[in-house]
Parts: structure tokens; C-alpha cells; sequence
């Protein structure tokens, strides 16, 4: 797609391509929201945003799903500005909502070697949840470290560097409606 090197948003950066565009999110997030809405037939819900790369993300999803719901967040960091993830996975906030009993459903952005997720899974698992789930945005199925199963995912990503709809490069690109890999 062209008329993205044009997009001030870029600040003179071009993408190489725009690998989902608004309209094709939309759409996936409402079908999310319908999947999810059908799999919690009852029980507390408590819908736990990882930031920062879920802001954007989580605010679409949560709008879709049509049963009550409870939402927090967790910060966990690990990238720094690199590109390639260090591997050490540190909470930086805890959420302050009770986890005990409820149905827990950790929205991620997009999953790549897996190691945040196992990390964050392996804390909120001790913390006795009726149930714990994983939904993430995008999956780059090259996470095989990954021991847990992602129960809802948006799209299966290309091995590329993504920016956009909540994805970040060094903290940059964020707000791009859609999704773009860099060049
Ligand atoms: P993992 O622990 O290796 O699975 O890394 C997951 C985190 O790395 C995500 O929550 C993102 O913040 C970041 N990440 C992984 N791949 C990308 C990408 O293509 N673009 C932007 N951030 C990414
Ligand atoms: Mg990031």
C-alpha cells in the first residue's frame, strides 16, 4: 500500500508494507469479541490488558464482548528498545484487582518467542483463577518456547518487525491505525 510512505504519522520513516489494515482489524477484533463473549457462558471475567502494546487492542476487544466484564493491567518489561527480546521478563505493575475465582483473560499484542506470556502465565497461575487464557492480537508461530496454548488469536503474523495498533518501535508507531511492517 503506497499511501502509507506518505503518512505523516510516519515521520519520514517508510513501512514496507501494511500487513493489516483498519478495516481487516475491525473486523477480526468484532470476531474475537463474539468468541470470547460465547466461551465465559458465566462467572466473573477480569480481562487483563499486558501494556503497553495492548492499549489499542484491548480497548477495541473489550467493546466487543457483550457479557460482564472487569478490566486491569500488567506491566511487564522486556524489550527495552531493541528488536530481538533479552529473554528477562520483569513486572512492573501488579494488577490491583482480585484474580482468586475469576475467569482470567491476558490480552497480548502479539506473541513472538513466548517468553513473556510463560512468565506471566506461571505468576497468575499460583494466584488460583477459576481459569487463566490467553488472547493475543498477533502470534508469529515461531514461539516454541511457548508452554502454554493461546486460546483466542487474531492473526497469524508474518516473521517480520511489526509496528502500529499498539506495537511499538522504541516506543514509536503506536498510533498507526493499522498494522505495517518497517523497513
Ligand atoms: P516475546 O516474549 O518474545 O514473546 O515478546 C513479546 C513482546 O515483544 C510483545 O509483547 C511485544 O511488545 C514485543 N514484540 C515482539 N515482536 C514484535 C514486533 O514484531 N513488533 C513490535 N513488538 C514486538
Ligand atoms: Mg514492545
Amino acid at each position: 500500500m503506497n499511501a502509507t510512505t506518505s503518512d505523516p504519522r510516519l515521520a519520514g520513516r517508510t513501512v514496507r508494507r501494511v500487513a493489516f489494515d483498519e478495516a481487516r482489524i475491525a473486523e477480526r477484533v468484532r470476531e474475537l469479541g463474539d468468541e470470547i463473549s460465547r466461551a465465559y457462558p458465566d462467572g466473573d471475567l477480569l480481562v487483563l490488558g499486558l501494556l503497553k502494546g495492548s492499549f489499542i487492542f484491548l480497548s477495541d476487544l473489550v467493546r466487543q464482548i457483550t457479557r460482564p466484564l472487569q478490566v486491569d493491567f500488567l506491566v511487564a518489561a522486556s524489550y527495552g528498545d531493541a528488536t530481538v527480546s533479552s529473554g528477562t521478563v520483569n513486572l512492573v505493575y501488579d494488577p490491583e484487582t482480585r484474580i482468586e475465582g475469576k475467569h482470567i483473560l491476558l490480552v497480548e499484542d502479539i506473541v513472538d518467542s513466548g517468553r513473556t506470556l510463560n512468565r506471566l502465565m506461571d505468576l497468575l497461575g499460583v494466584r488460583k483463577p477459576k481459569s487463566l487464557a490467553i488472547c493475543a492480537l498477533l502470534h508469529k508461530h515461531i514461539a516454541t518456547e511457548l508452554r502454554y496454548p493461546t486460546a483466542f488469536v487474531g492473526f497469524a503474523a508474518p516473521n517480520e518487525f511489526l509496528v502500529g495498533y499498539g506495537l511499538d518501535h522504541a516506543e514509536n508507531f503506536r498510533h498507526l491505525p493499522y498494522i505495517a511492517s518497517l523497513q
